[in-house]
């Protein structure tokens, strides 16, 4: 277990220093824009889990540096772009880049870095291109989804949830498959790891939406309730919507009454209350039971792989994506 937080730890420092390098545009604006968010720090959750799963086999390869990296730079454009959309202010606690720069600049930053990461991967080869264009596929997809919203025909609840699993559960399980495949290791390990990735990506994204209701946003870096501000619907919003108790009907309809209140222009604090009535409703404690649900169930993937150190950090990183509050 040491030997293995060893590896991980001089992986992560390596792509940190790939990162740095990677994100060096010529162009002032162009730089000053890629590097701002990856400078606001963030947790690294893609990467580590990349280093992690390439203990299965080779280990830190070049091509497991680069083919994480890659990922990290994808996620981060992803950020730029889904800040724009959820006209979410705030970001890895400093204002988004879209309040620095503007919509256009921050954009553009976004698609700046997609082409790098796309770069970076077209150098381990056509293996590592087909990963990064078939995930970035499906991440759009789950945006694009989630933006649109579910149709009549749709469950809200289950198209929820392949919303998360294509807008999340596809990044975080490339990552999970890249250390698998640039490692060299055991073809038979991809399948389980590309599972886990999936399944621990809808339990990381329900959780966060239990972040999005928390009220101390010195933790989370976030402010509380974006994305129900905006009208997202997160999943206790969706489950509140499934209690027909008078409470709970009245406290959604309060809800929707100020988010159609806050897109005419008023201020957003009017939902303060609503968000912290919310957040106390059972509807948040079910997501909160199901993010842990779908953490077992990324647990049950790895399955096939050898007991051991790798299969023991893997499932301490399923616990720990459960049990964060930031
Ligand atoms: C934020 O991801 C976007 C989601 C998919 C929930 P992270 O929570 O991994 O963000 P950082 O990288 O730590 O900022
Ligand atoms: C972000 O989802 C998903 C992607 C960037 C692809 P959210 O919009 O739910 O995440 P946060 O809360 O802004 O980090
Ligand atoms: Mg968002
Ligand atoms: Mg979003």
């Amino acid at each position: 277990m040491r030997r293995l937080f060893t590896a991980v730890e001089d992986g992560l420092a390596q792509v940190e220093a790939r990162l740095a390098t990677e994100l060096r545009v010529t162009d002032a604006l162009a730089d000053a824009t890629s590097r701002y968010l990856y400078e606001a720090g963030g947790k690294r959750v893609r990467p580590m889990l990349t280093i992690l799963t390439a203990q299965l086999g080779e280990g830190v390869t070049p091509h497991v540096i680069a083919g994480a990296t890659a990922l990290e730079m994808t996620h981060l454009g992803s950020l730029y772009h889904d800040d724009v959309m959820d006209a979410s202010d705030v970001r890895r606690g400093v204002p988004s880049a879209h309040v620095v720069w503007g919509n256009n600049v921050a954009i553009l930053a976004g698609d700046l870095l997609f082409s790098r990461a796309s770069q970076l991967m077209a150098q381990i080869g056509e293996r590592a291109i087909r990963l990064q264009a078939d995930t970035f596929e499906r991440l759009v997809l789950g945006q694009m989804h989630e933006t649109v919203g579910a149709q009549p025909a749709d469950d809200p609840v289950e198209f929820y949830l392949s919303v998360l699993a294509d807008k999340t559960g596809s990044l975080i399980s490339a990552a999970a498959q890249a250390g698998v495949l640039f490692s060299d290791a055991p073809a038979e390990y991809e399948r389980p790891v590309l599972e886990f990735g999936e399944r621990i990506g809808v339990a990381f994204q329900l959780l966060d939406d239990v972040i999005d209701l928390s009220a101390d946003p010195g933790e989370t870096g976030k402010v509380p309730g974006t994305d129900l501000r905006a009208g997202v619907p997160t999943m206790p919003y969706l489950l509140l919507d499934r209690s027909s108790d008078p409470a709970s009907v009245a406290l959604k309809d309060a809800i929707d009454d100020g988010v159609a209140r806050i897109a005419d222009g008023a201020d957003p604090a009017i939902l303060d209350d609503g968000l912290a009535q919310l957040r106390e409703h059972p509807a948040t404690a079910e997501t909160r039971r199901l993010a842990v649900e779908w953490s077992a169930e990324a647990v049950a993937a790895l399955e096939p792989l050898p007991e051991g150190a790798v299969r023991d950090a893997l499932t301490r990183f399923a616990q720990v994506v459960v049990d964060r509050s930031s």
